[in-house]
């Protein structure tokens, strides 16, 4: 050996592969103006302006920023009502990534979960998957099925270090079947990077073998495809056999076996509003694109602007781009661990979309009954204007049939990243918010619900301290922002 190749290695750093050419100002507060913003917000994140908001983890939904390509693709949108040629080349930059056969578009993700469930789901039917997605299940439960969970245990422990979280417990998903019988089975919703259990993927062969098991008795498999994409790095990075494949391979081979997708284009694809239903049966193709006219648009455009479509295109090409998937899951990796290294208890492994803290943990003192991950993202935010998202018993909603609130095993609140958007600094300061409240626990106060909606509640629910008027005691720390708000 050389004498040179003695030292250490030199760590080497991912960096963005992209440079800035725009920027957007963001608005400063002060710690007074945010907790009046909390308190108007009934202590519900979602129900906060964007302007009062520094750092805005609530979700990588929408919130992509596009490349000068897209935003070129905007300037070539053809508004026709029928057959825009931006629909043609969306349908293809569709069939080369995800390699179905037919592309419905919708205006956005649970526009496809509708179609679907209304498709396929008939009363009684019981529709198997691995963890609940909110609209999902509800758009399940509209069409007068049930869901029901067939995930491996280890996704419902925040500590668990299993590498593919994301995964179908088989033998569960056999007694299902043998249960309920497979002609009450309509399908299988079958999510990559499972979001409720912290941006955890399934391996490539846990699809295969959850593919097998349905065919084999006639169920058919629609993935949620909406990050697909970030499962299919963690597939490269993880998986033995895969390490050499390409992200389109693993993308094409993840597709390959299933029947067909709902997505949400809002996240992988690096558009702000957008979504698909692809299918390769004919026939079920045909009655989608009989039912889109009804509830989103033409079959051409499916509720989204021509404009919108070519952005889409152009995303989901550079969405499967080996630089541009390892820089965002890098940026969410170097949160992650840099949390973990302080001691704060988050979902392990870090997932793909954002960093989940375990909310439970972190606020071992505050009962279940006062929804400690609200409390928690609400005291976030008066903290240091970041904004996270509760994913709990609140997102979780009451049991259908006893009405009683379900307290799901994880009790989250998501720092999601959005992709292109922010910087090592910003991670930097929401890092530092955190630590800040996580060696104070004491100062976060519990929050019982004033107004509950009978859909989707976290969305609009309303929340009071449940004692005094704050979510978050004292004030710890110096003031950081210092310009004065500017109104916009
Ligand atoms: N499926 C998954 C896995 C999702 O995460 C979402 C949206 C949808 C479907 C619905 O898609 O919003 O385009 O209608 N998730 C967002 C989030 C809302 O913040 O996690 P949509």
């Amino acid at each position: 050996m050389s004498e040179s190749t003695n030292h250490p290695p030199i760590a080497r750093s991912w960096a963005e592969p992209y440079k800035i050419k725009m920027v957007e100002l963001l608005h400063m507060t002060t710690r007074d103006q945010r907790e009046r913003a909390i308190t108007e917000a009934g202590f519900n994140t979602f129900l906060l302006p964007s302007k009062d908001i520094y750092i805005d983890l609530l979700t990588d939904s929408g919130t992509s920023a596009m490349s000068d390509r897209q935003w070129a693709g905007m300037m070539l949108g053809d508004e026709a009502y029928a057959g825009s040629r931006n629909f043609f080349h969306l349908e293809e930059a569709v069939r080369q990534a995800y390699g179905y056969r037919h592309i419905i578009p919708t205006h956005q993700g649970r526009g496809a979960e509708h179609l679907l469930s209304q498709l396929c789901i008939h009363s009684g039917d019981v529709v198997p998957g691995n963890m609940y997605f909110t609209t999902t299940k509800h758009h399940q439960e509209l069409a007068g099925g049930r869901f029901a969970d067939v995930i491996i245990d280890e996704a419902h422990d925040s500590q668990s270090d299993h590498p593919f979280k994301g995964n179908i417990d088989l033998d569960k998903l056999s007694r299902l079947i043998n249960e309920v019988g497979a002609d009450k089975i309509p399908y299988l919703s079958l999510e990559t990077n499972v979001n409720m259990a912290g941006g955890q993927p399934c391996s490539l062969e846990n699809i295969r073998a959850t593919c097998d098991l349905c065919h084999q008795h006639s169920i058919a498999v629609f993935l949620d495809a909406t990050r697909a994409v970030e499962n299919a790095f963690f597939i490269k990075q993880r998986e033995r056999g895969c390490e050499n494949l390409s992200i389109p391979d693993i993308l094409s081979q993840i597709c390959a076996c299933t029947d067909g997708c709902t997505m949400s284009a809002k996240k992988d694809s690096l558009v702000n509003i957008g979504g698909f239903l692809a299918l390769n049966d004919d026939e079920l193709a045909d009655k989608a694109r009989n039912l889109v006219v009804v509830y989103e648009g033409l079959h051409t455009y499916g509720g989204m602007a021509g404009r919108d479509m070519e952005a889409l295109a152009i995303g989901i090409g550079e969405s499967v781009q080996e630089d541009h998937i390892r820089a965002r899951i890098g940026q969410v990796e170097y949160l992650g661990e840099k949390l973990i290294n302080a001691g704060v208890p988050v979902v392990r492994p870090i997932g793909g979309h954002g960093v989940f803290i375990d909310a439970a943990r972190f606020l071992p003192e505050l009962p279940r009954e006062q929804f400690p991950a609200q409390a928690l993202a609400a005291a976030l935010y008066v903290e240091s204007g970041v904004r996270a998202m509760e994913r709990g018993a609140v997102s979780a909603g009451r049991d259908t049939e006893t009405g009683k609130n379900i307290f799901p095993a994880l009790e989250l609140v998501r720092l999601t990243i959005p992709r292109r958007v922010y910087t090592q600094a910003h991670m930097d300061v929401v890092i530092e918010s955190i630590l800040q409240l996580h060696s104070e626990p004491e100062r976060i106060v519990g929050v019982e619900m004033t107004y509950e909606p009978k859909y989707l509640r976290f969305f609009q629910a309303r929340f009071n301290p449940v004692v005094g008027d704050v979510v978050l005691r004292g004030s710890a720390t110096p003031e950081y922002m210092t310009a004065a708000p500017t109104s916009r």
